[in-house]
């Protein structure tokens, strides 16, 4: 859209087109999270945060037309990355720890989603058009809602699979054998 950016206007805008594809970057990997989540708090969880996703989004566009222009994406190389990374963690790791990698996925995603709402209303804020930074703010409140709920379920996932390899390890540990002490010299 912009080869070079002149005023701070372009930045915004830029920016509002790079939170649109990371919300549908998002709104994808969030669905193949969903399907890919063994515990169904889990994926509750994560339906959940896409219905939140398509809020967004829905937001987001509504603020290109208070603008007055056409609702576009931007590339967004840090979502993306996020994406195929979570990807990776679904074809790579084993089912009885998946949900505890897919939580920490998410977590990193909702942190990165936030810092960008931050900055753009920062931005809209001094701006002082009205009405975008009130939809920019609960964008922003939906993602600090969601960071405390994947943190929750983070918690008591990652307790149970602790446990559990606890658990599965001790049968199988050899004994350790401490042998009595022999002073030197008495063998
Ligand atoms: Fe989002």
């Amino acid at each position: 859209m912009f080869e070079h950016f002149n005023t701070a206007d372009q930045v915004f805008h830029y920016k509002l087109g790079l939170a649109l594809t990371m919300e549908y970057d998002s709104l994808d990997m969030l669905v193949e999270m969903e399907e890919a989540a063994l515990r169904s708090d889990v994926r509750d969880l994560f339906r959940d945060h896409a219905h939140k996703s398509r809020q967004q989004i829905e937001n987001l566009q509504q603020i290109f037309s208070l603008l007055g222009i056409e609702a576009h994406q931007a590339p967004s190389p840090a979502s993306k990355g996020m994406a195929k990374e979570a990807r990776s963690y679904i074809a790579k790791t084993d089912d009885a720890v998946l949900d505890g990698a897919l939580l920490a996925g998410g977590l990193e995603l909702a942190h990165y989603e936030t810092a960008v709402y931050d900055g753009l209303v920062i931005q809209a804020q001094a701006k002082g058009t009205a009405g975008i930074a009130e939809l920019l703010h609960q964008n922003l409140g939906q993602e600090k809602a969601v960071i405390e709920d994947i943190k929750a379920a983070f918690e008591s996932v990652a307790t149970e699979d602790a446990a559990i390899q606890e658990e599965s390890a001790a049968p199988d540990a050899p004994a350790i054998v401490i042998p009595p002490y022999l002073p030197p010299g008495s063998i």
